[in-house]
């Protein structure tokens, strides 16, 4: 185990106390802090902690879809493959955005500036192909528009 974690785990727990009820909380600020959950991390709390032990904080962890373990990057791109997106050439899009950044889905680029994901309907059917980037909506793109959404956010083609 790092220093690095457990310098963290005692200040984690110095910040919001030992008891199991401040799981959330913890795993909130490790998420928002860190951009994903280390697992070493999660062991280190424990090993400090009387109250709350690793298989708890990895039992909520993976409970909320607001968690991840694996590191995120500057820019999340969530590509829609719902219905109307998919029979408008979502996967084209996708398609496009993963050999751009040379990543696979619920994968980071290794420069950590993007993350790409699909989810299944943005709720602006109307827009489709639509895509979401660090939360705006991006409708009627095309395999040409990919690269100028990546470029907008500081990405070299
Ligand atoms: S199916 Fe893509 S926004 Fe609804």
């Amino acid at each position: 185990m790092t220093p690095q974690w457990n310098d963290l785990a005692s200040e984690l727990l110095q910040r919001f106390g030992d008891e199991t009820r401040y799981a959330i909380p913890i795993l909130q600020a490790i998420q928002t802090e860190q951009g994903y959950i280390p697992i070493p991390l999660l062991e280190a709390i424990a090993s400090k902690a009387q109250h709350l032990q690793a298989n708890q904080l990895y039992g909520v962890a993976t409970f909320y879809s607001q968690f991840t373990f694996t590191p995120k990057g500057k820019h999340t791109i969530k590509v829609c493959m719902g219905t109307a997106c998919f029979v408008k050439g979502a996967q084209q899009i996708v398609d496009a955005f993963k050999s751009a950044l040379s990543i696979e889905i619920g994968e980071t680029t290794p420069d950590k500036l993007f993350t790409l994901q699909t989810v299944a309907c943005l709720g602006c059917c109307s827009l489709a192909p639509a895509v979401m980037i660090d939360g705006h909506v991006h409708g009627q793109v095309t395999q040409e528009s990919v690269a100028a959404l990546l470029k907008a956010k500081g990405f070299n083609l």
